[in-house]
């Protein structure tokens, strides 16, 4: 049923130019637990948590325009409530919509040991020092606490590279490759929104940093990223397929693409599944594969 509908999507958006979302960011807050240097989301005064019944008109939305993966985001979507609901309950409902796999992308900065999504994205921005730099100190050991002791079988980390970590990518990527906890390291790179220029890191030590990953991934460490779609990432020189995926914001906002297209930073992108996305259209074997493993 999966791959049909995949097969689906793919032959008609590959073929007969059909744009629609396969995937969807939810961002169900905008409250965060913490106050990372590089986030342009969480709420710096007043702070935006959407009802129950919000998400739910949210998701069959999306589901409606064809979407069938959700990642759940914020803010931080395990501080999530809404009277008796909490993040399960979102989980419940998505699978109850039709949605194939639900993600959670966190800070883990709390306990998710009964967190139900089909997979979790814990954001790890470098050793334990320059990830203490960007998110606050103390973050790095609460993180590595809670992975330890969540037991979920798909759990995988993504690192933010950025002018505050890129020395400590090789040893972020040895920690994830040692973690008996951590299945699989995706990497991506600072995109300078509005008031977070500084992080951004240039273009001749980006292509150094995918040189690295690459050569690291070459050696089997569990880098999510394939290599087509890193070597896109080079130079963005390449036709955005970004409406992939569509988005809807903390205050409702119902995107058709990534925010980024708006805040004018699509020459610096640096989330990697636009290259990867580039790659899948191009049909590159180990792209399709990397994508598969994903979302299999
Ligand atoms: C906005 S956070 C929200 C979820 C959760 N609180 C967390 O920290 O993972 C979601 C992901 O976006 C990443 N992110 C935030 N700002 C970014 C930026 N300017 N460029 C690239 N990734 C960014 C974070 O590192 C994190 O992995």
């Amino acid at each position: 049923m999966k791959i049909a509908y995949l097969a689906y999507w793919f032959f008609k958006a590959r073929f007969l130019a059909r744009q629609a979302p396969l995937q969807t960011v939810l961002f169900i807050n905008n409250k965060c637990n913490l106050a990372c240097r590089h986030c342009n989301i969480y709420a710096r005064s007043s702070s935006i948590t959407k009802t129950y019944q919000t998400v739910g008109e949210e998701l069959l939305y999306s589901y409606r325009l064809g979407a069938r993966f959700v990642d759940f985001e914020g803010g931080e979507p395990l501080i999530w409530r809404d009277g008796s609901y909490d993040l399960n309950s979102l989980i419940e409902l998505a699978k109850k919509i039709g949605f194939y796999s639900t993600t959670v992308t966190t800070n883990a900065q709390l306990p998710f040991d009964g967190c139900q999504a089909d997979s979790i994205w814990v954001s790890l921005d470098g050793n334990r020092e320059s990830h203490d730099l960007i998110r606050g100190q103390g973050s790095f050991d609460k993180l590595t606490e809670n992975i330890a002791n969540c037991g979920h079988h798909r759990l995988s980390v993504n690192m933010v590279v950025n002018t505050l970590n890129y020395h400590s990518l090789t040893e972020t990527i040895e920690f994830a490759t040692d973690n008996a906890h951590i299945c699989s390291i995706s990497i991506n790179f600072h995109t300078p929104f509005p008031g977070t220029e500084d992080l951004f890191l240039d273009f001749e030590t980006r292509n150094q940093v995918i040189d690295e990953v690459i050569y690291l991934k070459k050696q089997g460490r569990p880098i999510m990223n394939s290599v087509s779609g890193l070597k896109y990432m080079k130079d963005l020189n390449f036709e955005k397929r970004c409406w992939v995926t569509n988005f809807i914001m903390p205050d409702g906002r119902r995107l058709a693409q990534c925010q980024g297209l708006e805040a004018g930073v699509c020459q610096r992108c640096g989330f990697c599944m636009a290259g990867e996305m580039r790659s899948v259209f191009q049909f590159k074997p180990d792209t399709i594969f990397a994508g598969l493993k994903l979302r299999g």
